[in-house]
């Protein structure tokens, strides 16, 4: 297993400390310390990395500010996986040229996803003129290095790595610590044959268990009332590695530290699904009965395409035991709508499923080729106006599935960990329990970070409503 060596990382942590030394001796601390705002697109492996920008951007000495335009050091985490995703890191940034203008010495980085792929880092560099470095998703701990050398003035960087290792030691500011993400591995192998990540994310890496485990054992003292270990395949987890632990195993070890607190994992390829997962998520009561397992189509044929390497038939049996052992379970899922090919009835078959399956939710996307990929090249690329409508018919159809799906719990008594002030109003509170879906209810904010029971009053289609017991 490669792992970042711990030379390498003390030696950023100490340009780190390098920096902030710096600033202070410029008198630039406490609220006169320079600002720093990271901006994250794109998944909750993105969020992940994201804490640990902020980790180290607080350790050279910056203080978070709200507004990007007080930032002294701006940091962009970028997606990849769809063309949208893309147009909006282009937009934000276009929109950093007059801080730079106006405040000289900001300094801008851009990581993650999108430049790491070599055409977008140059566009950077070529048509972002302020813009000082892009780092890949494995240079992460090399920020201080980077920010260091543009802070002295030194040239612009746009270097992309081939080695993606697992970098341990990192410094990690979590934005809400009752709510914690735990990466367990990295990569992915799969090579779907529409997705960038296995490109711009490298092979599967593991971490190893005693590592995984003694992150999780500081979450909980630290008051971590929800953890969700995270992966682009978690359910291959330990399979690249040499020590011997499975993603269940794991999932017992962590279920087995002390205290109160709830455990998820993402995301789960249909392809690796054991049965001791299904097993552990009935066995163990801090595991949510919730399961999002992707299916990205209901045709056969669409699968074979996009290298899957499963059936629906297949798909169903997982669901089937699913359903089996953990009653109850909520089901989520991807889908991907206008691939290459798909025709009327391929839609159709992934219509049926839905209907089949009974989703509490779904992710839906239209397609979107990916430069690299090989269902880029692929014949048949779907008009939007085609893939738009079938898109506009099948959230319609699940938006009624998941009314439907939610209404089970209406009356129930549930236990919800109360996460935020709601976004929608601010006068209530969201929280999240074992459903997909998030709950509403009136209660003191003060309850943020713990869990309480509710009985559940109302529902709609994308949320439920509930009041304390
Ligand atoms: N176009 C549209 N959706 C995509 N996804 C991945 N790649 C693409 C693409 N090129 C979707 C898949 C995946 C989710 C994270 O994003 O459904 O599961
Ligand atoms: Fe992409 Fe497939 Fe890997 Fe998921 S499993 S990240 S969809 S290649």
């Amino acid at each position: 297993m490669i792992h970042t060596d711990e030379k390498t990382v003390l030696n950023e942590l100490e340009t780190a400390r390098r920096v902030a030394e710096g600033f202070v001796r410029e008198g630039k601390v406490g609220d006169k310390a320079p600002g720093y705002h990271v901006v994250t697109f794109g998944c909750q492996q993105n969020e992940a990395d994201s804490e640990r920008l902020a980790g180290l951007a607080e350790l050279m000495g910056y203080r978070h500010v709200d507004d990007v335009n007080e930032a002294r050091l701006i940091l962009v985490n970028t997606c990849a996986i769809r063309e949208h995703a893309e147009k909006r890191v282009f937009s934000i940034v276009g929109e950093y040229k007059h801080i730079k203008n106006l405040h000289p010495d900001t300094v801008i980085g851009i990581g993650g996803c999108m430049v790491t792929q070599a055409h977008r880092a140059e566009k950077f560099k070529l048509s972002y003129p302020y813009v000082n470095f892009t780092f890949d998703t494995g240079s992460i701990h090399h920020v201080p290095t980077l920010v260091a050398n543009a802070l002295a003035g030194k040239k612009r960087s746009f270097v992309i790595g081939d080695e993606y290792a697992i970098t341990e030691g990192l410094p990690t500011v979590r934005k809400t610590p009752h709510s914690a993400w735990l990466s367990v591995m990295y990569g992915c192998n799969n090579f779907c044959s529409y997705c960038i990540v296995p490109y711009v994310r490298g092979r599967e890496r593991s971490r190893d268990p005693e590592d995984v485990l003694a992150e999780a054992r500081e979450l909980v003292k630290g008051g971590a009332k929800e953890i969700t270990l995270l992966g682009q395949n978690v359910n291959s987890y330990g399979r690249d590695a040499d020590f011997d632990c499975d993603i269940a195993s794991l999932i017992r070890q962590i279920c087995a530290i002390e205290g109160d607190f709830k455990l998820r994992f993402m995301t789960s390829h249909p392809k690796d699904v054991s049965d001791e997962l299904i097993e552990v998520m009935a066995a163990e009561e801090k595991v949510a009965k919730h399961f999002h397992l992707p299916v990205q189509s209901g045709s056969d044929d669409v699968l074979r395409r996009m290298n899957r390497k499963y059936t629906v038939g297949h798909y169903l049996e997982i669901i089937d035991k699913l359903k089996n052992k953990v009653p109850d379970v909520s089901l989520t899922t991807d889908i991907i709508v206008g691939f290459p090919g798909e025709t009327d009835e391929d839609f159709e078959g992934t219509m049926e499923l839905l209907r089949r399956v009974g989703y509490d939710m779904i992710f839906s996307f239209i397609y979107s080729p990916r430069i690299g990929t090989p269902a880029a090249k692929m014949e048949g690329q779907i008009p939007p106006e085609v893939s738009g409508e079938r898109f506009r018919r099948m959230t319609e159809f699940q938006d009624a599935l998941s009314e439907e799906r939610n209404r089970r719990f209406v009356g129930r008594h549930v236990r919800v960990l109360a996460d935020e002030i709601s976004k929608t109003n601010p006068g209530m509170l969201t929280g999240r329990g074992d459903m997909a879906r998030p709950v509403h209810f009136a209660g003191d904010p003060a309850l943020i970070g713990q869990f309480v029971e509710l009985e559940i009053t109302a529902c709609g289609s994308y949320s439920l409503e509930g009041k304390i017991i």
